[in-house]
């Protein structure tokens, strides 16, 4: 009941702005399809709207996260107080055409799939490195998101991010860091944009480049069920945590109905419907143990959770 109020009082806070909200579980957003419900869903497609509904809920205390499209995300379930705001509208696209490249400035909301849809329409060399990944720019970015051809940070040259402190923004281009799975971007710090360069060449190449490697992403993952892509980022020594499952007997395992371990790439995790977080949590800590005991290896998960 109370939760409902605080919901009523939210959605009359921000209905002036005239941004688009929507009331969703978390099991209706996240790649995934696990996780409980907030007082709201916002979808801001513009700075001036970002910030509107930011300076709102600082100033009124309420309790907010920013996330992208929702992949990688493992949510709790149950009532969560707190409004979620949406960058996958966040989504502008600048394209300039130079001599040798195209230089592009992004919504952090782009998604990766459209880029590489530009990618060949255009000629972005290099682009098939991001094909399959069904993330959104910012969290690709984030996280530097790639493929066994390379990753997103190839192509970036500047990410602009907006910090929150005591009710102050700061945007700021900085130029991040990057390692595998990793960028020097902190997690206080929002990806609003990037601004990324790709060489010319010629569009075919491109095409017959992605479509062979989608036709491989199609052979090798479970492109078609409700998983998180990869569970597990790769262990140092440069092994795919996928392999590493696999020869541990562990593809097609499962500890309860709902959720098993994938039957055709053992780093995924298919929730066959209406797993809850818990069956996803205790899933993902079985196989980390058991890699831990059986081949002394402490594998380190993509996924991030919310569980407040
Ligand atoms: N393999 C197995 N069994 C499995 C999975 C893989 O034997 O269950 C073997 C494959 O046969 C292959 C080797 O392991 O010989 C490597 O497999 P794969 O090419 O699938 O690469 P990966 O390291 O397991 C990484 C990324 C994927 C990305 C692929 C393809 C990570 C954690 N994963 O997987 O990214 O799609 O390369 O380039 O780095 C994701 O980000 O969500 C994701 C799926």
């Amino acid at each position: 009941m109370r939760f409902e109020e605080e919901r009523r009082g939210i959605l009359s806070d921000i209905r002036h702005f005239n941004i688009e909200t929507k009331i969703l579980k978390f099991s209706d957003f996240t790649s995934v399809g696990i996780g409980g419900e907030p007082y709201s869903f916002v979808f801001p497609r513009n700075m001036s709207a970002l910030q509107k509904i930011i300076e709102c809920v600082k100033s009124k205390g309420i309790p907010f996260c920013v996330v992208g499209n929702g992949t990688k995300m493992l949510v709790r379930d149950g009532k969560i107080p707190r409004l979620v705001i949406s960058l996958m509208r966040f989504d502008f696209q600048n394209c300039t055409e130079e001599k040798d490249s195209f230089y592009l400035k992004v919504g952090a909301g782009t998604s990766l799939q459209f880029l590489v849809a530009l990618g060949i329409k255009k000629g972005f060399d290099g682009v098939e490195k991001i094909v399959g990944i069904p993330g959104c720019v910012g969290g690709a970015v984030k996280v530097n998101a790639g493929t066994r051809l390379g990753w997103i940070s190839d192509f970036v040259e500047e990410v602009e991010v907006l910090t929150i402190s005591d009710g102050n923004f700061c945007i700021e281009k900085i130029k991040p860091k990057f390692g595998y799975r990793w960028s020097s971007i902190k997690d206080k710090q929002i990806v609003l944009s990037v601004s990324m360069r790709f060489k010319k060449t010629k569009p075919t190449e491109v095409r017959d480049k992605v479509s062979r490697y989608l036709k491989k992403r199609f052979e090798t993952q479970p492109v078609n069920s409700k998983t998180f892509g990869c569970i597990f980022k790769n262990p140092p020594n440069g092994e795919s945590a996928g392999k590493i499952i696999d020869e541990l007997g562990l593809k097609g395992f499962r500890l309860t109905k709902r959720i098993k371990i994938s039957s055709i790439h053992a780093n995924f995790i298919e929730n066959e419907g209406g797993a809850c977080f818990q069956e996803a949590e205790e899933l993902i800590n079985y196989v980390k143990e058991k890699v831990k005991q059986e081949r002394k290896i402490e594998l380190e998960e993509e996924v991030i959770k919310l569980c407040d």
